[in-house]
């Protein structure tokens, strides 16, 4: 817990020191994952003020017990009102407070109401914890290898369950089950999808069932602690149709050069090209999104990896590298692994595939 309590406090500071370059007095936080990283709250509903000086946490009666236990380093505001009234009332009390900014993700709703309330000048501000959040430390990195070893763990388990005529829910059921089984939870919701379903990118599973020669992939990721992993894998089934074969491994060989193009000071646009540029000159479609993205306490945060991207990969960066083919009615290739990026280059958190052969599953 002490230990806890002085990374806490290290990054309340490193925040603090973000808001005097900004001039501002004090920040509104209301992004439960940014509340998270800097108190050690896990409730929702809760709003965190950080001034120079204090640290309050409003939150109400579900969770004033839990806030204590968790968050010795702050005030804990036990709300009867709104949460615009009463963050109004714990800010309009300072007397030294002039300038005040919140999370530009609160509703709009909830900001206008909270600019009437307020006795001070308010500012949206953007990206104050998450830019923050993006590199990981020690404990965080091995909270994430440790849910990246579970997923793997998970769905080895799970692909031993692959049956002829089992649905795409049913397996993705097993897997999350699985997850659970080894004290984790999915970190979003499982992708399970046979054959042409798998060109959607974003596919929910449904009742189709596996053929005797057919395609899975599996997109899926464990929380552990409060940290996600994303692991996407693909599979034949049955035996290997030659196309498939083809799109495996201009997808396993973008990915790979993904994965030797990261490096502290890289741009994520080169690497998102690199990987693109793969696909291409095995003349096949390039995939529409990013090549990659962050993850930590959430399973999409920053840096981003794509052509839009602004800030260059950083020591501590911990990203997916997940280039893609969708050929349209027929089938669709991801492959998902999770890097640190460091200064030379990456580490593979998610013990990244042997080779190119496709993976393939003999079914009963
Ligand atoms: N693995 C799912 C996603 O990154 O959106
Ligand atoms: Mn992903």
């Amino acid at each position: 817990m002490k230990m806890k309590n002085r990374i806490f406090k290290k990054r309340i500071k490193q925040v603090r020191q973000i808001l005097a370059e900004k001039n501002f007095d004090a920040a509104i936080l209301a992004v439960g994952a940014n509340i998270s990283y800097l108190s050690g709250f896990t409730g929702d509903d809760s709003w965190l003020v950080v001034t120079g000086r204090g640290l309050c946490l409003i939150t109400d009666s579900r969770y004033t017990l839990q806030a204590k236990k968790q968050c010795p380093n702050c005030k804990i505001y036990e709300r009867k009102v709104s949460m615009v009234q009463a963050t109004a009332s714990v800010l309009n009390k300072l007397a030294k407070i002039k300038t005040v900014c919140v999370e530009d993700k609160i509703e709009v709703r909830l900001f206008n109401s909270l600019r009437k309330k307020l006795i001070h000048p308010l500012k949206p501000v953007s990206n104050l914890v998450e830019s923050l959040r993006q590199i990981k430390e020690q404990t965080e990195i091995a909270a994430i290898s440790k849910a990246a070893k579970i997923a793997q763990a998970a769905l080895a388990k799970t692909l031993r369950r692959v049956r002829l005529g089992i649905t795409e829910q049913q397996l993705a059921d097993i897997l999350e089950f699985e997850l659970k089984k080894f004290g984790a939870a999915p970190s979003f919701e499982t992708i399970v999808a046979f054959g042409s379903n798998s060109a959607m990118p974003h596919y929910r599973p449904a009742n189709r069932r596996l053929k005797k020669v057919d395609t899975i992939l599996f997109d899926f990721g464990a929380k552990l602690n409060g940290y996600c992993c994303d692991l996407t894998r693909c599979f034949a089934v049955g035996r290997v149709n030659e196309f498939y074969g083809k799109v495996y491994r201009a997808v396993f060989a973008a990915q790979a050069a993904a994965i030797k193009a990261v490096k502290a000071g890289q741009s994520p646009k080169v690497v998102d090209a690199v990987a693109k540029k793969v696909i291409k000159f095995a003349k096949l479609p390039a995939f529409g999104h990013g090549t990659g993205h962050g993850l930590g306490l959430d399973v999409h945060e920053l840096p981003t990896v794509s052509a839009v991207s602004k800030d260059l990969l950083q020591t501590g960066n911990v990203i997916t590298l997940e280039p893609a083919v969708y050929i349209p009615n027929k089938f669709g290739i991801r492959i998902e692994d999770d890097v640190l990026i460091t200064e030379k280059g990456c580490k593979v958190l998610t013990s990244s595939l042997k080779n190119d052969d496709v993976p393939l599953l003999e079914v009963k």
